[in-house]
């Protein structure tokens, strides 16, 4: 049954806030505190809205710390806000977890949701049962994925000796079979080697492209943003600090590139290319200068030519991604829109 609300994330002034017992010293202090406990909140998430359209592939990206997990346990009904309300497929997820768990798929990529002890197969056999799918679909689907994720060779083995990247795809797997509509991945390429990431990515991207799956995802490395994501959500210290999209927030922010030049042999070119910020000069032959972002490459050719420097090679580097997030991470008052 498709509504209006089918594959949709909706969030109103969502907040969670935690609250830690201040730790008095020394052994008299621990005791006290175990009477007078003084406590401090951490507003992990700190009223915040956005909505997620079915079909949206999202990056939701921010500092350690800044409130992701948490947003995502709220989004998955693991732990209740404190203030705010939440839509996943129309559905309020806290008080109505079983519900919302029929239609949604979660990898946490720092823990299993598998069974420990169990061979693979029987874990997802027990999913079979648990979400009551019929033995020839369930047969159709667990192939699809075997395929899509390669599972085939480990299969038969005991979940906690799988290997990292082995249990990541399992339980990729395993967020899937039961067909959600609605995709959550908390870091799921978190220390898996570049081709089982890209595995991993291709995967995403081919359910969100064939099934119209909608996704929303956590990560800390931006390649998968670059590959995934048109929309980024950016949230630091509980609060977002930019939504919308993904090139947009690159360029919007870019204010300076940066020029590699490789000269044939070697010139002494400080003079002429002051008034740039000079990052690198190797031997005089390879240097490497941050200039403005109108700058003409043009200009900055014939100022080395004229000092007698003959170009072997030169490359213009624009911002990306990871340099404008350095800038916000560090603390920078960058005016987001
Ligand atoms: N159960 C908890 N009790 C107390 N504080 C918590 C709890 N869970 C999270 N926090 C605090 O809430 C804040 C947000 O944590 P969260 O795990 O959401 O960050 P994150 O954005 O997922 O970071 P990372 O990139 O490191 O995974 C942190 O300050 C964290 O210490
Ligand atoms: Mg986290």
């Amino acid at each position: 049954m498709e509504d209006q609300y089918s594959g949709t994330i909706i969030v109103e002034n969502l907040s969670k806030v935690f609250y830690i017992r201040k730790r008095k010293q020394g052994i008299l202090g621990s005791i006290l505190s175990l009477f007078y406990a003084e406590k401090y909140p951490i507003y992990a998430v700190d009223n915040i809205s956005f909505r997620i359209e079915k079909g949206e592939i999202v990056g939701y990206l921010g500092p350690n710390g800044a409130g992701k997990s948490t947003t995502i346990k709220m989004l998955t009904g693991i732990l209740m806000p404190t203030s705010g309300r939440i839509l996943v497929n129309g559905i309020e997820p806290f008080s109505n977890r079983k519900v919302v768990t029929k239609n949604i798929g979660v990898v946490f990529g720092q823990r299993t949701q598998l069974w420990w002890d169990l061979p693979l197969y029987e874990s997802f056999d027990l999913l079979r049962i648990i979400y009551k799918i019929d033995s020839k679909e369930f047969k159709k689907r667990l192939e699809e994925y075997i395929e899509l994720l390669g599972l085939e060779s480990f299969l038969n083995q005991q979940v906690r000796k799988l290997s990292l990247g082995q249990r990541m795809r399992a339980d990729l797997a395993a967020s899937l079979i039961h067909h959600p509509n609605i995709l959550f991945l908390d870091e799921p390429t978190i220390g898996l080697d570049i081709l089982t990431k890209d595995v991993v990515r291709k995967t995403i991207k081919h359910l969100n492209q064939q099934k119209k799956i909608t996704v929303i995802l956590t990560t800390h490395d931006l390649e998968d943003i670059e590959y995934l994501v048109h929309r980024l959500i950016l949230i630091d210290k509980g609060k977002i600090r930019y939504d919308g999209d993904l090139n947009q927030f690159i360029h919007q922010y870019q204010k300076s590139k940066r020029i590699l030049i490789h000269l044939e042999e070697e010139v002494k070119l400080e003079n002429s290319l002051n008034g740039y910020k000079i990052l690198k000069n190797d031997m005089n032959r390879f240097f490497e200068i941050e200039v403005p972002m109108d700058e003409s490459v043009g200009n900055i050719i014939n100022k080395i030519q004229t000092m007698g420097g003959r170009i072997q090679d030169i490359t213009v580097k624009k911002q990306e991604l990871a340099d404008t997030l350095k800038e916000i991470y560090k603390g920078k008052e960058i005016e987001l829109g």
